[in-house]
């Protein structure tokens, strides 16, 4: 890390030095941003992907300063939400491109949340075998999150992000005030992973969020911009030594084993990503406590802390459990019949177990009731 003028940054150093890039943190950077795409980019033309609340609030500013420094911009702006992350509006970007000359010498910008990343994401991917992105995350879930590793996707009528690739962007360029018009829902969402992150590998971190909650949901960019960064670092440093999942990247799915069934069964409309993943990771603690010696006192902790940022632990919405149990079979991650675990053995030290007895697991989920 280094620092120029409170800007923090993060050098992702993957294997191939050529797909070496960026991560750039700092209040106000939307003002600044014509200067670092032009570190990362020669050209003229620039192929601007949003969602509309996004482009509501910010729209005329970014158009501004990018216009501003000489860019000719093009925006493609989809729906708000999930459905934007399908086929047909991936088909339209592609047309788009096209008509509009856009050639693998040209920029793609990721201009939102974690939708709009993931679908501008593949259209880079996979127009003329690949052109090259930026990433502007605008939700609190896609800067510590969505924005970082590389993962892009679109959704099949059979599930999630099952269509997609492996993809880096050229830089990640993020600005904790874009935050201001967030939503709480949206935001504690995002916090939802950057508690997982302490949960896993940071006890630190943990700390940081217990004493500093109402200066985080004040929005002040300092404990914010704090926050993102070491989010940043922990997934860069996992993703940095294991980036197609082969091992340890399968820590961040730590919680998300009950949250994606959960999501699942309610057909992804009543519980945003950040909580169901935060009843999941209340039932991992459980089941943490049950196979691996995970402290009763610890268990509370991370219950405490998930609930003073205004996250659920059990289920909202009377789910039927048979289902949910049932659902979690479906994950791209069983093998055989072991379901693979992110567990704890303390806050802080996560580790990965696929030989917890189903009937264990069925017990714990009839605590999230
Ligand atoms: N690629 C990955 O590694 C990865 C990781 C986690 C999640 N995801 C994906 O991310 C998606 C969820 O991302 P998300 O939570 O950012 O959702 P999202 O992109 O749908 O954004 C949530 C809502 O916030 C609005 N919004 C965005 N920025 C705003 C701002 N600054 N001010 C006001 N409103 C704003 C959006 O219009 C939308 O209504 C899912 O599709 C999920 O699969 C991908």
């Amino acid at each position: 890390m280094s620092r120029e003028n409170a800007i923090e940054k993060i050098k992702i150093d993957l294997k191939e030095e050529k797909r070496d890039y960026e991560i750039v943190i700092g209040g106000g950077l939307l003002d600044s941003l014509a200067e670092y795409i032009g570190r990362v980019y020669a050209g003229k033309k620039i192929f601007l992907v949003s969602d509309e609340n996004v482009i509501k609030f910010y729209g005329d500013r970014i158009k501004g300063v990018l216009s501003g420094a000489g860019y000719s911009l093009i925006s493609y702006v989809l729906p708000a939400g999930e459905e934007a992350k399908t086929s047909p509006y991936l088909k339209r970007g592609y047309d788009y491109l096209l008509e509009q000359n856009f050639s693998r010498d040209n920029l793609i910008v990721a201009f939102g949340g974690g939708v709009v990343g993931d679908l501008a994401g593949f259209l880079a991917a996979t127009f003329m075998r690949g052109i090259p992105f930026v990433q502007i995350p605008t939700t609190l879930l896609a800067q510590v999150d969505s924005s970082v590793g590389g993962k892009t996707a679109i959704n099949h009528p059979w599930g999630k992000n099952l269509i997609g690739a492996f993809y880096q962007p050229k830089m990640v360029i993020i600005d904790p005030e874009l935050l201001r018009t967030l939503s709480t829902r949206e935001l504690r969402t995002g916090l939802a992973e950057v508690l997982k992150y302490g949960f896993i590998v940071d006890r630190g971190l943990l700390e940081y969020l217990d004493s500093h909650r109402e200066e985080i949901f004040n929005l002040e960019t300092g404990p914010l911009s704090r926050i993102i960064h070491k989010s940043c670092n922990i997934k860069a440093r996992i993703v940095r030594e294991d980036e197609k999942e082969k091992g340890q990247r399968a820590l961040l799915n730590f919680g998300h084993t009950i949250g994606h069934a959960l999501e699942a069964v309610t057909d992804y409309k009543k519980y945003t990503h950040g909580e169901a993943i935060a009843i999941g990771m209340a039932a991992a603690a459980e089941l943490s406590y049950r196979v691996s010696g995970l402290d009763r006192e610890e268990v509370d902790y991370l219950k405490k802390l998930l609930s003073d940022y205004g996250l659920p632990l059990s289920c909202q919405h009377g789910e039927n459990l048979d289902e949910v149990y049932e659902r979690l079979f479906f994950d791209k991650k069983v093998q055989n019949d072991s379901l693979r675990w992110i567990l704890l053995k303390e806050l802080g030290e996560a580790y990965i177990d696929d030989r917890v007895d189903n009937k264990i697991v069925r017990e714990v989920l009839e605590g999230i009731r």
